[in-house]
């Protein structure tokens, strides 16, 4: 009899965390690399959230707070909801959980049963797969290829759905493609799920003020007001806000729901940290002016990485409408040979090419379950990213 439970067997650890160890590993062993792999912005939290947190526990705010959030945090939100979404929803149907991660894990594990399906576009964010199966749940992955911008079409979505489907995931704009969906793109999808009146759509929203060329971000349940009773609206100040190690993550939905994900936090980690919390009002009231400016950098990085992957030999890279990824293909490299005589045969031996010859560390296609592409983050500096795609390029240009 094994120690360990058997549900560990059906997961693996988050492979874009397992590529910025190993990016950090090989720099603190003295090699020149450049991490590619990081999801979090390369800014600084800024001063005025962290100045709440000091006040905050200046103020003693040092103590247990609602499972939910303080009722401060979910009255900050539900004006966020209101005013960024034109989304009605009361301090009661938001709960904020350690991260947007532990808040889409308390919805997956206060809903499924084994057996119960989770509707999947692929490429997907790496955890919603594994979230699912350690709920006991089943991912049915759907294809939303390049082109589609890899995004979900309504007839995959239909195509997809059972009768034990419980969950469609979507995610806009999208880790690990940048892809968001419009207004209409959405009306479309949400016409299938008006037909399916047995499916809820957790939509994870937390890229929406990442966005570019005056993309207009819209939600689902703002599309179709139909789905509000079985949408989960789910959003977080890591990105957006600089904020990725004050874990706070949250989201709002039907009461029944919303309930529940609180009973099982209840019994996890009760609440994110109360000084996070604190400095989440101050993010989500305070002056937002700073996001404009950070898009404008993020936006001139896009452009400068999107030009010079399509300029390298056998890569083909679309331009995507938000978050701070590209995925490019990567399938004019696969059948190529390295210097060493080693042939390409997968985007996962195409990223350890790249690791090896020229200390590039990216994330491959099949760990986001669409190959053969693969994954690098913008957010870091524009001086690096020249010269890491300088060298992917070179990379590319010594296959035979
Ligand atoms: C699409 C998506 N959703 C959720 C999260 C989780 O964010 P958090 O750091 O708030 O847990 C991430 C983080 O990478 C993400 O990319």
């Amino acid at each position: 009899m094994s120690f360990l439970a058997q549900r560990l067997s059906r997961i693996k650890p988050s492979p874009t965390i397992a590529v910025s160890t190993k990016a950090a590993e090989l720099k603190a062993a003295g090699r020149d690399v450049i991490g590619l792999g990081a999801g979090e912005p390369d800014f600084d939290t800024p001063q005025h959230i962290k100045d709440a947190a000091i006040e905050a526990m200046r103020q003693g705010k040092t103590k247990y707070t609602a499972v939910a959030g303080t009722l401060e945090l979910r009255e900050a939100i539900a004006a966020k909801f209101k005013r960024d979404n034109g989304l009605d929803y009361t301090p009661d149907q938001i709960t904020v959980g350690c991260g947007g991660k532990q808040t889409i894990y308390n919805a997956l594990m206060a809903t499924l049963d084994p057996g119960d399906e989770v509707v999947i576009p692929a490429p997907y964010w790496v955890s919603y797969p594994d979230i699912a199966l350690l709920a006991e749940g089943s991912p049915v992955i759907a294809e939303a290829g390049p082109a589609t911008g890899f995004k979900l079409e309504p007839g995959a979505l239909d195509a997809a759905i059972t009768e034990r489907t419980k969950w469609l995931i979507l995610n806009s704009p999208s880790n690990p493609s940048g892809g968001a969906y419009t207004r209409d793109e959405l009306k479309a999808l949400a016409d299938v799920l008006v037909r399916h009146s047995h499916v809820w759509v957790l939509t994870d929203d937390m890229y929406e003020h990442i966005v570019y060329d005056s993309f207009e971000f819209s939600t689902i349940a703002q599309v179709e007001p139909a789905l509000y009773e079985r949408t989960l609206t789910l959003n977080g100040v890591s990105k957006a806000y600089c904020m990725t190690g004050w874990r706070v993550g949250y989201a709002a939905g039907p009461l029944e729901l919303v309930k529940a994900m609180n009973k099982i936090q209840s019994q996890s980690t009760t609440h994110t940290s109360s000084i996070s919390q604190a400095a989440a009002v101050a993010a989500l009231n305070g002056p937002q002016d700073f996001i404009a400016e950070h898009n404008a950098v993020f936006k001139e990085r896009r452009d400068l990485v999107v030009g010079m992957l399509n300029e390298a030999d056998g890569l083909e890279c679309l331009t995507p409408e938000g978050a701070f990824y590209v995925y490019p293909s990567c399938a004019g490299c696969v059948g190529r040979k390295t210097p060493e005589g080693k042939i390409i045969e997968t985007d996962a031996d195409f990223v350890t090419y790249l690791l090896e010859a020229e200390g590039v560390a990216a994330v491959h296609g099949e760990a986001f379950g669409l190959s053969p592409f693969f994954r690098i983050s913008y957010a870091t500096s524009t001086e690096l990213l020249q010269e890491a795609c300088s060298r992917i390029q070179r990379a590319c240009a010594a296959l035979s």
